[in-house]
């Protein structure tokens, strides 16, 4: 599928995938993000807590700084931080299952 959505604007977002219908990785990657994301981002709305929030995160052309939501730029984002976001530690068990969910959002 290679649906391009725009600029997060006047355009409603495609919803997040419900829970009903996670895989077990997915579902694995909700709880690491619960543990270690939660505290600072919504996943399913686009209103910012401490961070962004990350409705349909992968499914835009561009996060928030510009640059595209590739697994690549996540996992730099994710253990190394970025501006105002500390890095996260991950096992890579944990670095997949977490990208995986971040997928579904
Ligand atoms: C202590 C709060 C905090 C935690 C914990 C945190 N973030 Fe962030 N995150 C932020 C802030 C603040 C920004 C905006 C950074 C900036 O623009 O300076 C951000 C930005 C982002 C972005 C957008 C990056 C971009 O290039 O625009 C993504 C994606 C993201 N976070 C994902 C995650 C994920 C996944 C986790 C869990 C592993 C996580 N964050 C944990 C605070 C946090």
């Amino acid at each position: 599928m290679s649906l391009v959505f725009g600029i997060a604007g006047c355009k409603p977002l495609p919803p997040s995938m419900p829970p009903s219908e996670w895989t077990p990785q997915e579902a694995r990657g909700a709880q690491v993000f619960q543990e270690k994301c939660a505290r600072c981002h919504y996943p399913t709305t686009a209103h910012s807590l401490h961070g962004p929030g990350l409705q349909a995160l992968t499914k835009l052309r561009s996060m928030p700084s510009g640059e595209p939501p590739t697994d690549e730029r996540l996992t730099d984002r994710i253990l190394h931080g970025y501006g105002l976001m500390p890095g996260t530690p991950l096992t890579d068990q944990q670095l997949k299952d977490l990208l995986a969910y971040l997928h579904t959002l």
